[in-house]
């Protein structure tokens, strides 16, 4: 038997565990080799892309890779100064602060952090008519991530001395990421399930290896031992997820488009989703994988490789 049961259970904890995004990880080694070189803290960074490509893998790995204390928060959940205040003067020298999601947080939080960093000093206020405290802050790392880089307050953009961009993933390179996952967890799949998972996973590991759970869930409902690709298939039915890894909501967004082309904002409230989800959610995969396309207004439009797909959505 098995001792892992969540795909979570194991995580990259070193850079050469990172599949593909060579881009990001040449950048990413250059700053850890300058780092011990200097030894200095890793320089702070922006991480960007869609969701579940792994910027909060990647910044696990470079504090681990720096042998660092890492503290992780999301941007909503730093509320009030006191919350900032405590996540930074936690921090010892090198350690990394991770904000994830840091475009909701606030543009008041944002300049108190950028001014922060500025002068490694932190001012607080104190009771009222005393005057505010100034409180010396560790030489730390902040990694930002980010599915939208211009949410940021353009002067905290710019103290990111590196920039990391993410992009979804070749089927190949899914199929890396989820072979590699299954040996650690020390799951048993059937070769041939693997390539078949990656297809379906557009382009985004999360929904790789959350493909992988689903899978094992219905092999384990029905007693089995060896993940099999049949299991993938009920997995896959059960969420009304297509052969092309598509779900309900991308399948809907096909039809509505099916009817001509359509403006952002009418396809959001049609799928009762906010906009900026609809366009860094939804439909980033679809124009990438050339199914959508947006017209010289801004309208979405269905491309002749989409208007296929429809019909064989109709079909089944
Ligand atoms: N390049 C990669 N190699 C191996 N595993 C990855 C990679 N990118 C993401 N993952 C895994 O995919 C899942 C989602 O990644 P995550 O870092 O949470 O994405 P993001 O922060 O971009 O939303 C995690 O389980 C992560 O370990
Ligand atoms: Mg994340």
């Amino acid at each position: 038997m098995d001792t892992c049961h969540e795909v979570n259970d194991i995580r990259p904890s070193s850079i050469r565990h990172i599949v593909g995004q060579s881009s990001v990880v040449k950048q990413v080694s250059v700053a850890l080799d300058a780092a011990f070189a200097d030894a200095r803290r890793f320089d702070s960074a922006l991480l960007v892309g869609p969701p579940g490509v792994g910027k909060s893998a990647l910044a696990a790995v470079i504090a681990a890779e720096m042998a660092s204390d890492f503290h992780e928060v999301l941007g909503q959940s730093i509320k009030s100064p006191a919350d900032l205040n405590a996540l930074l003067l936690a921090a010892k020298p090198k350690d990394v602060i991770h904000i994830d999601e840091c475009h909701e947080l606030k543009k008041e939080y944002q300049t108190s952090l950028y001014l922060a960093m500025d002068k490694q000093t932190l001012v607080v206020l104190s009771a009222a008519g005393a005057p505010p405290i100034s409180l010396p802050l560790a030489d730390f790392t902040l990694l930002l991530s980010t599915t939208d880089e211009y949410c940021l307050l353009q002067p905290l953009r710019d103290r990111m001395k590196l920039l990391l961009r993410f992009d979804f993933y070749s089927v190949e390179e899914l199929t890396t990421v989820v072979v590699q996952r299954a040996k650690g967890l020390g799951w048993d799949v059937e070769e041939t399930a693997f390539p078949m998972i990656a297809q379906r996973a557009r382009g985004t590991p999360r929904l790789a290896l959350r493909l992988l759970q689903a899978a094992r869930r219905v092999c384990r409902s029905q007693g089995g031992q060896t993940i099999k690709l049949k299991h993938l298939e009920t997995a896959c039915d059960l969420e009304g997820i297509d052969g092309a890894g598509l779900g309900p909501t991308e399948q809907k967004y096909l039809a509505i488009l099916a009817a001509g082309p359509t403006r952002l904002n009418v396809i959001a409230s049609t799928l009762g989703l906010p906009t900026r989800t609809v366009s860094q959610v939804t439909e980033a995969f679809l124009i990438r994988a050339g199914l959508v396309a947006k017209d010289d207004q801004g309208r979405r439009q269905l491309t002749q490789q989409g208007r296929e797909h429809v019909q064989l959505m109709s079909k089944s």
